[in-house]
């Protein structure tokens, strides 16, 4: 098996991918508002990426014998993550939508993800958008060589459990890089001090999917969209970052 160290080229690769790539996100996420169709989201990404010289790692990602079709996923309410950006789907006042976009740059990929809001949201909806937000953050806390994965799944477990909500289970974050999806797998439950160790030079996404009623998904019929099985509302963030001796580097950041 490769190393999962990245060298210290694969590092400035991502580290300019990633700026891109959040870029690209920032100007998607404010071009969010009521009226607007999810497939108009996906073109103003897929044209940026490219204008600044990246390439979208989701278009033509393959899972099985599917093929993604899209350059963003947009994940609207109940949808978890993986939702197809729709010509017939327009995004009302009250809706959340999950923007999750992922680049190749000079050869390495990087995968980011954000939920807005579409104009007023409802005060729940608002909660598990910052809660979800802040599990992120309290993830990256615990970054840094040496660490067991089971530490980061711990705090992101306790912290969204005590607001009321739940983590996805299905899913997980993952590291990445010379792929879109490499080992270690990064679930957002766990065990303190159980699991592989993460060591400095390793990339990987680490990306909280909070529902606000049960953790049980499911996927739809179009092979791709994750739903809340009883039908509540869903969050995402996801970053892209390097492990270092001392933390963490952020590298899908402005
Ligand atoms: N971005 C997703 C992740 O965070 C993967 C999307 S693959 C796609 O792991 F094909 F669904 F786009
Ligand atoms: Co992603
Ligand atoms: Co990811």
């Amino acid at each position: 098996m490769k190393s999962l160290i990245k060298t210290p080229t694969e590092i400035q690769a991502m580290r300019e991918g990633g700026k891109i790539l959040a870029m690209v996100l920032k100007e998607v996420a404010k071009a969010v508002k009521p009226g607007i169709k999810t497939i108009e989201l996906n073109k103003l990404a897929e044209r940026r990426l490219r204008e600044l010289g990246a390439k979208p790692s989701f278009l033509g990602y393959k899972s099985d014998y599917l093929v993604y079709p899209a350059s963003l996923c947009t994940s609207v309410n109940s949808e978890v993550v993986h939702g197809i950006p729709k010509k017939n789907k327009i995004l009302e006042e009250g809706d959340i939508v999950g923007l999750d976009l992922g680049c190749w740059y000079k050869g390495l990929c990087v995968d980011t993800a954000t939920t807005a809001a579409v104009g007023n949201v409802s005060a729940g909806a608002q909660k598990l958008i910052k809660i979800t937000k802040q599990s992120l953050i309290e993830a990256l806390r615990q970054v840094q060589g040496g660490v067991s994965i089971g530490d980061i799944g711990h705090v992101v477990e306790t912290y969204v459990e005590a607001q009321g909500f739940s983590v996805v289970r299905q899913l997980t974050g993952h590291g990445v890089g010379r792929s879109v999806h490499e080992e270690p797998a990064i679930p957002n439950f766990g065990q303190a001090g159980k699991g592989p160790k993460l060591l400095a030079g390793m990339t990987i996404a680490i990306e909280p999917m909070v529902n606000a009623g049960g953790y049980e998904v499911a996927t739809q019929a179009d092979g791709w969209t994750v739903v809340t099985v009883d039908g509540s509302l869903s969050a995402h963030f996801e970053h892209t970052v390097l492990v270092t001796e001392k933390g963490y580097e952020i590298l899908t950041t402005i």
